[in-house]
């Protein structure tokens, strides 16, 4: 009995757990919810870059399943909810909250502490600053190899990218949140914060949250 006890504890506490609450090291995300919201015609009809973006909360659960939406991996072998060329999936993903940089591992569904304190204004332009959420999308160069880096005129980078955004999108869409893919980052800021190496390169950006 205590151990069902200390179990359904766990259980409140992960489903209650907010971002709000300072920047922990690791963030266990959810399994992600197949079951709710709009078919997925509905959600093409909604989706719209939004704007007038808030700073109220996105829950866990949402937050859980935009990641996986993303970039999450859907199959046994380790592939993702969005393709790649030649499977490089060079893509990762880097999430900016008020309180933290986090790199989402799509390996674990987790999100890792990269940069404590608030880092929103390398992301983005001022009104993205505002928004509870900006994503970053950053293409692993070494990945994709020579004629293919970000800034070539043959990249396939830019190509990969539009699907996670779009994932992003449809995923909003269905949740009732707000979103905009974006430019307007400081990559060398980006590097710095993150502790990056020079080869990866911010393909594109994109600010999600709940809009006035
Ligand atoms: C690659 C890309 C970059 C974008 N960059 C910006 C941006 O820097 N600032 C902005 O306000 N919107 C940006 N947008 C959003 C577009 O303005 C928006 O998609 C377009 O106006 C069409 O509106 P819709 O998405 O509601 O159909 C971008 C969209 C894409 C796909």
């Amino acid at each position: 009995m205590k151990r069902i006890f200390s179990t359904l504890a766990f259980i409140a506490f992960i489903c209650t757990f907010s971002f709000a609450q300072g920047a922990p090291k690791t963030i266990k995300l959810l399994p992600p919810t197949y079951d709710e919201g709009m078919t997925l015609m509905q959600a093409l009809k909604n989706r719209k870059s939004s704007k007038g973006f808030t700073e109220k909360e996105i829950s866990l659960q949402d937050i859980s399943n935009m990641m996986w939406a993303a970039l999450g991996v859907n199959r046994p072998d380790g592939k993702r909810t969005a393709p790649t060329g030649s499977n490089r999936q060079e893509i990762e993903l880097y999430a900016f909250f008020k309180t933290g940089a986090y790199y989402y591992n799509y390996k674990d569904h987790t999100l890792e502490l990269v940069a404590e304190g608030d880092h929103r204004s390398i992301t983005g332009r001022a009104d993205a600053q505002k928004a509870y959420l900006n994503l970053l999308f950053i293409a692993d160069s070494d990945k994709t190899g020579p004629g293919h880096r970000p800034g070539d005129a043959n990249t396939v980078s830019y190509v990969n990218v539009g699907y996670v955004s779009q994932n992003v999108y449809l995923y909003c869409a269905n949740a009732g949140i707000g979103s905009r893919a974006r430019g307007g980052w400081n990559q060398q800021k980006v590097v710095e914060t993150l502790g990056l190496k020079e080869t990866m390169i911010v393909v594109l950006g994109q600010t999600v949250g709940y809009c006035e």
